[in-house]
C-alpha cells in the first residue's frame, strides 16, 4: 500500500526541483576540512593551517557569488571540536572574533546576510554578542546568504527540534497526528533556508561529521581531495561542475528513452 501522505514520507523532497533547471546549486555548504593536515604536511603549527583557513573561507564566500550560489552554509566550528586540545579551541575562537571584526563591515557592504546556526547557550558571551550583531546588521541585505555553522551538531539540532515539539504537545498547543517532515524542519536552525544541493568536503575525509543530518537528505556529495586552506575558485567550480552532471532523483525516476 503507497503512504497516504507521500510528502510527509519524502520530507517534501520529492517536489523540490534541483535548483534553477540543474545550473548552479541554490544552496552549497561546506565541511572545512584539513587544517591541520595542510599545516602539518608544511611543518607549520596547526594555527597556522587555521589561519589559511580563514583566508579561503574569504575566497569561497567571493567565489559563491560569482558561481550564482545563493546560500553557503560554512562549518565552522562542530558540537564534538570542543574535545580538541584547549589551546587550539581558543586559537579557533579568536580566529571567529577577528574574522568579524576585520571582515563584517566588507560583507555587509556586499550585501551578504549572515546567519549562524548551531548552539549559543554556554558560548562565550562575547561571542554570542559578535554572532548577534554580524546576524542585526546584515539581516535586511539581498545578496549572498552566508550560513555560519558554529557550535553546530545535526544531531543536537534534531534533539532540540523534538524537544520543542514535544513541549507543545504537552501543552496542548500540538496535536501529535499534525507533527510531519515540515513541522519538524520549522524547528530546526535552518527553518525557511532550503535544502542543501551540493555537500563539499574537502581533505579526502569521506564522512559528515554530524553536519545538516536532516537537510543533507537529498544533497549531492562531492569530496575533494584538497585541504581546505587550498580550496579556491577553481576547486569550488570544479565541485560545481561534477554536480551539474549528477542526475538527482529523489526517489523517483526519470524516463527512459522511448517512454
Ligand atoms: C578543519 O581542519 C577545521 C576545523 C575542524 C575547525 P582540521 O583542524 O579538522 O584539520 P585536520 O582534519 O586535523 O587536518
Ligand atoms: C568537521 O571536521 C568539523 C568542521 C569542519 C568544523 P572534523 O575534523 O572535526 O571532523 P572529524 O573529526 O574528522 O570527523
Ligand atoms: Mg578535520
Amino acid at each position: 500500500m503507497l503512504p497516504r501522505n507521500l510528502k510527509r514520507w519524502t520530507g517534501g523532497a520529492a517536489d523540490k526541483a534541483p535548483a534553477r533547471d540543474g545550473l548552479a546549486p541554490r544552496h552549497v555548504a561546506i565541511i572545512m576540512d584539513g587544517n591541520g593536515r595542510w599545516a602539518a604536511a608544511r611543518g607549520l603549527p596547526r594555527a597556522e593551517g587555521h589561519r589559511r583557513g580563514v583566508e579561503a573561507l574569504r575566497r569561497a564566500v567571493k567565489s559563491a557569488h560569482e558561481l550564482g550560489v545563493e546560500h553557503l552554509t560554512l562549518y565552522s566550528f562542530s558540537a564534538e571540536n570542543w574535545s580538541r586540545p584547549a589551546e587550539e579551541v581558543s586559537d579557533l575562537l579568536n580566529l571567529l572574533r577577528m574574522f568579524i571584526r576585520r571582515d563584517l563591515t566588507e560583507l555587509h557592504r556586499s550585501d551578504v546576510r549572515i546567519r549562524v546556526i548551531g548552539e549559543r547557550d554556554g558560548l562565550p558571551p562575547d561571542i554570542v554578542k559578535h554572532l548577534e550583531e554580524a546576524e542585526n546588521l546584515t539581516s535586511q541585505n539581498s545578496g549572498l546568504t552566508l550560513i555560519v555553522a558554529f557550535n553546530y551538531g545535526g544531531r543536537q539540532e534534531i534533539v532540540g527540534a523534538v524537544r520543542r515539539i514535544a513541549e507543545a504537545v504537552r501543552d496542548g498547543r500540538l496535536d501529535p497526528a499534525a507533527i510531519d517532515a515540515a513541522a519538524v524542519a520549522a524547528q530546526l536552525d535552518t527553518a525557511e533556508i532550503p535544502d542543501p544541493d551540493l555537500v563539499i568536503r574537502t581533505s579526502g575525509e569521506q564522512r559528515i561529521s554530524n553536519f545538516l543530518l536532516w537537510q543533507s537528505a537529498y544533497s549531492e556529495f562531492v569530496f575533494l581531495p584538497i585541504h581546505w586552506p587550498d580550496f579556491d575558485r577553481e576547486a569550488f567550480a570544479a565541485a560545481i561542475a561534477s554536480f551539474r552532471a549528477r542526475e538527482r532523483r529523489f526517489g523517483g525516476r526519470v524516463a527512459q528513452a522511448g517512454e
